[in-house]
């Protein structure tokens, strides 16, 4: 989870020279923030490095990211118009960018280690893609869907569309998993979810799987409708810090994975604390299989790199305390 992003070191002085969306093109560059938080902090999987926003510039809306407020949307969607003029793209070509980092990175990442694509769930494009940048309300992306329901249907099939292909292409790139990540759908009320999201996300989580594209669905602030994400599919799901894992776990159900879900913000704690608080997770996951460590979201800006470190050997000392 934008692991590699601001925290580390290297990455930020690689930001003094080039923009986000400049690493992202270049090939060596984008491989190489992939694996700096594999080799400096030993994690077990790496996540491309990439951006949900992506495929939005193949779509034909313009974007670009603001320093601290993420991306900022050129032409939001705002009418029927709007959603008409999105165009279908083919990921092998308008996006192959990505697919060769994702051919690189396989090519030098050790065989041990498995490489996680994604792509942005549709519900959290098309916030981004209508709102025109980040959101405290989701006031117009809400009455969209509210007020005209055929265009929310349009716009959310063309993203469905797109964010199949395009996740498939990854997997045929050489990722292993791949991350839905709906990030923002803690938004919506349950009823909400369930009627204008749910399908959506169900729909590309079945075809991967029916692909045998192993999935994580990724979402925060969804602790009150875990059923739901259950439902809308994914292999392991990934939850936040609102919930207590042990509970998450219980309400999803012991035959799914389940990622998580360190508050970010205990990273900013010394390091005595910094332990306590993840064995704490790890207590709650019980040794069960299928539980992905991670935070419940990103890494955040200030968070000092040792401290991840902590982090990751505190899981692996556990990991090797329980196994012998
Ligand atoms: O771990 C990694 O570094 C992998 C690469 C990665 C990035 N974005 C690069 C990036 C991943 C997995 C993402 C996913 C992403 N992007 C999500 C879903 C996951 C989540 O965290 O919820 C979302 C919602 C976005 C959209 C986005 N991109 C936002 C909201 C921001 C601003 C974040 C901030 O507070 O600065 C970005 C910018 C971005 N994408 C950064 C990185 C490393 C930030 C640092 C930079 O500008 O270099």
């Amino acid at each position: 989870m934008r692991q590699a992003g601001r925290s580390m070191q290297e990455y930020r002085s690689l930001r003094e020279k080039y923009t986000l969306l400049e690493i992202c093109k270049k090939t060596e560059l984008a491989c190489e923030v992939t694996l700096q938080p594999v080799r400096k902090l030993g994690v077990d999987a790496a996540i491309l490095f990439a951006d949900i926003l992506l495929p939005a510039a193949p779509l034909g809306i313009s974007f670009d990211f603001s320093q601290g407020e993420g991306p900022v949307i050129r032409n939001p969607i705002r009418e029927a118009g709007d959603v008409e003029r999105l165009r279908s793209f083919d990921p092998r070509e308008d996006l192959s960018f990505v697919l060769s980092t994702i051919r690189l990175v396989r090519k030098e990442l050790s065989s041990s280690i498995a490489l996680i694509g994604f792509a942005g769930a549709p519900f959290t494009l098309a916030s981004y893609l209508i709102e025109g940048g980040r959101s405290d309300y989701y006031l117009r992306t809400k009455s969209m869907m509210h007020q005209r329901p055929d265009l929310w249907e349009k716009l959310m099939d063309k993203i469905t569309t797109a964010t199949f292909d395009y996740l498939s292409a990854q997997a045929e790139a050489g990722a292993q998993a791949v991350q839905l990540f709906d990030s923002w759908a803690g938004a919506l009320s349950p009823e909400d979810y369930q009627k204008f999201v749910l399908p959506y996300s169900q729909k590309i989580l079945e075809r991967l799987a029916q692909a045998g594209i192993p999935t994580i669905h990724f979402s925060t602030g969804t602790g009150g409708f875990l059923d739901l994400l259950r439902k809308a599919g994914g292999d392991a799901l990934s939850v936040d810090w609102r919930i207590s894992l042990k509970e998450a776990w219980k309400k999803i159900g012991y035959d799914k994975g389940i990622q998580g879900n360190l508050d970010p913000a205990s990273l900013l704690s010394p390091p005595e604390i910094l332990k306590s608080l993840t064995q704490n997770i790890l207590h709650q996951a019980e040794g069960r299989p299928g539980h992905i460590f991670n935070l419940g979201h990103g890494v955040l800006p200030q968070t000092p790199e040792d401290h991840l470190k902590i982090v990751v050997e505190t899981v692996k000392e556990w990991k090797n305390a329980s196994s012998s």
